[in-house]
């Protein structure tokens, strides 16, 4: 299958999705704090994109039993909301969520700090979130799609953090995962030749210690084989012959 351009059609209700979703992550942000649960945070999240006549993409997504992805600490990705798993002072929180929006997706990702957290999580998050921007650089036609993995994986690798080797960012639109997969980390071939047109849910991965991941026995949830702190920026970016456009960024949805 080749990557898909999209028409101005599609982008039109890409960019409507990614609105909402930023407006879903803006709220979630606010409800962080020591004390609540990572299932009021799914339910609230649900509840949030259900009230834009959206559907959550990730609730049943492969058997994933929840609307919103929290992942806690040493937690990468794909952590399944518990009442049992309640937040306290210090953790970090990464939140994924995905929207579907008459027909078409968005999908992004945000690592928050719960309360006052160290100084090493704290520029673990800004790092992530950096890896992200210097990414995109190179998200513009004729540039190549391994120049946007070799940013993010050398400017992370730079500050000595492991980069997840074993998941990757994905092209996106009518289905969640489309063509290509998006690496986070430096390839040896120059991938495939961008295109205005094409939306791409470019997504870090960043751990403090080693990059090596393991699934724990729920199937879901990955964890950082050394037990340190990881985080995740992720959002859903039109190719255009200039600039990127982040869908997922701005909440102009009231
Ligand atoms: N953002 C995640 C990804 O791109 C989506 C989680 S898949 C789910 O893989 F199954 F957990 F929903
Ligand atoms: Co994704």
């Amino acid at each position: 299958m080749p990557v898909s351009i999209k028409s101005e059609r599609e982008i039109e209700l890409m960019r409507k999705a990614g609105e909402i979703l930023a407006k879903t992550h803006e709220e979630l942000g606010k409800i962080i704090r020591p004390g609540i649960s990572t299932y009021e945070i799914d339910r609230i999240g649900e509840e949030i994109i259900r009230s834009y006549d959206c559907i959550p993409s990730f609730l049943n997504y492969n058997g994933y039993p929840t609307s919103i992805c929290v992942s806690v600490n040493e937690e990468v990705v794909h952590g399944i909301p518990s009442k049992k798993r309640i937040l306290k002072e210090g953790d970090i929180v990464s939140l994924d969520a995905g929207v579907i929006y008459k027909g078409y997706h968005s999908d992004a990702a945000r690592t928050h700090a719960v309360g006052e957290i160290s100084e090493e999580a704290t520029k673990l998050i800004e790092v992530t979130k950096q890896a992200f921007y210097e990414g995109i650089k190179y998200a513009k036609e004729g540039h190549h799609l391994h120049e946007i993995s070799a940013a993010i994986g050398n400017y992370a690798e730079s500050f000595g953090y492991g980069v997840v080797r074993d998941l990757v960012g994905h092209g996106i639109g009518k289905k969640l995962h489309e063509e290509p997969q998006i690496p986070n980390f430096a390839q040896k071939r120059r991938g495939l030749k961008l295109q205005a047109g094409m939306t791409l849910a470019i997504e870090p991965m960043i751990n403090i210690g080693t990059y090596e991941v393991y699934w724990l026995d729920d199937d879901w949830t990955v964890v950082t084989e050394d037990d340190s702190l990881s985080a995740h920026y992720e959002n859903t970016v039109l190719i255009t012959k200039g600039e990127p456009e982040i869908l997922s960024l701005s909440p102009s949805v009231k």
